[in-house]
């Protein structure tokens, strides 16, 4: 068997899980009897050649780690810069590449594709492997952070509803997630938010008058807290702030309103066990997958995910037409399904006071 040589980045915004997802290929690679390299920061360290060697023990410790240390970005190649990522496959001799991120790792892979026949370096097996909070990659149900954003999103929001409900406010709550609502969908639906917006519905001031009167009905009937979780990029000119304003001056002496916008703890943290073990799945069946298309003289590239449980690859060919144009998110949402249960889980119950339900 030939003896290749993997290279390992990262590019896109970091999640939990990057680490352990590294420390899985170059373990298992090497225990194939392959060689590892990590490129560092992104594609900015792919162009000026920052490589460094991977072995057993440099990795050690990265399975429960969050952030990434090979560092992550989301910076793609302009123009010549092509030349100098395809130069350094050719002076590293790399054989396959795993990049494991978000948006721009897709992008990134798929434009190395598109300049094979400019490039004959590139014509090695890539394979992208989906680590973003957002959960926004096509060819996959979840990608590696998620569920420990969700986690913090969780975590963060229960405190928030304690603080909410000791003192009769309602909370417009921010979370992460670019164009795509899953965060603040299954967030929504974890912390029983009465309201979720959503960028991939849009918002309307009508929405906002509805949801107002909803709040106020409920207040006036003795409801004791107001939970409402914004994606944050639901709607440019409706803002957190601006939403927070609006139900703070027409909420009266009814309630307050208070905006929590959660930030960066959603990318950070330590991964969550079930992010750990399909990063350290997923990362196993790329190596697999990079090993059995470098024998090829025309090799494949693909992105992984799960897909109904199950890991799935798909061509990379098929990316631009998997992904909503401008936008980057999936054509297709599994989650989205979801809504109407979300719908249903923030109506008081029949023979319950909408305060039994704002504080659940
Ligand atoms: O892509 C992950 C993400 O956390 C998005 O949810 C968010 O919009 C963005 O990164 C934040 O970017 P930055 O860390 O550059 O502020």
């Amino acid at each position: 068997m030939k003896r290749y040589h993997i290279a390992i980045m990262h590019s896109g915004g970091p999640a939990p899980g990057m680490n352990a997802a590294v420390r899985a290929a170059v373990r298992l690679a090497i225990d194939k009897g392959h060689i590892v390299s990590g490129i560092l920061n992104g594609f900015p360290g792919f162009i000026r050649g920052d490589i460094i060697n991977l072995d057993w023990m440099s990795v050690n410790g990265w399975a429960h780690t969050g952030g990434s240390e090979l560092g992550t970005n989301r910076d793609l190649p302009d123009g010549g810069e092509y030349y100098l990522v395809a130069r350094n496959i050719e002076e590293h001799k790399i054989d396959a590449l795993l990049i494991i991120g978000g948006t721009t790792a897709y992008d990134g892979a798929y434009e190395l594709c598109r300049r094979r026949d400019s490039f004959p370096s590139f014509n090695i097996p890539i394979v992208c492997l989906p680590a973003t909070i957002d959960n926004d990659r096509p060819g996959s149900d979840l990608s590696i952070g998620a569920d420990t954003a969700l986690n913090s999103i969780v975590e963060a929001v229960d405190k928030i509803k304690q603080s909410a409900v000791a003192s009769r406010r309602s909370f417009v709550v921010e979370v992460m997630g670019g164009t795509c609502g899953y965060l603040a969908l299954m967030g929504g639906l974890a912390t029983g938010a009465e309201r979720v917006y959503l960028n991939e519905e849009n918002v309307k001031l009508s929405d906002l008058m509805h949801d107002l009167e909803y709040l106020k009905t409920g207040f006036k009937k003795g409801k004791r807290l107001g939970l409402i979780i914004r994606n944050e990029r639901a709607n440019d000119v409706y803002t957190t702030d601006f939403m927070c304003r609006l139900f703070e001056e027409e909420g009266g002496d009814l309630f307050e309103v208070r905006q929590a916008i959660l930030g960066h703890l959603q990318q950070g943290g330590n991964p969550s066990p079930f992010d750990r073990i399909q990063a350290t799945r997923m990362a196993a069946k790329c190596i697999e997958y990079l090993i059995e298309q470098a024998e090829e003289t025309e090799p494949e590239s693909a992105f992984i995910g799960l897909v109904g449980g199950s890991v799935h690859f798909t061509r990379l060919d098929d990316y631009p037409r998997m992904v909503e144009r401008g936008i980057g998110r999936p054509k297709e949402q599994w989650w989205m399904d979801l809504r109407p249960i979300a719908k249903v889980l923030a109506q008081p119950g029949p023979s319950t006071e909408i305060e039994v339900n704002a504080g659940n």
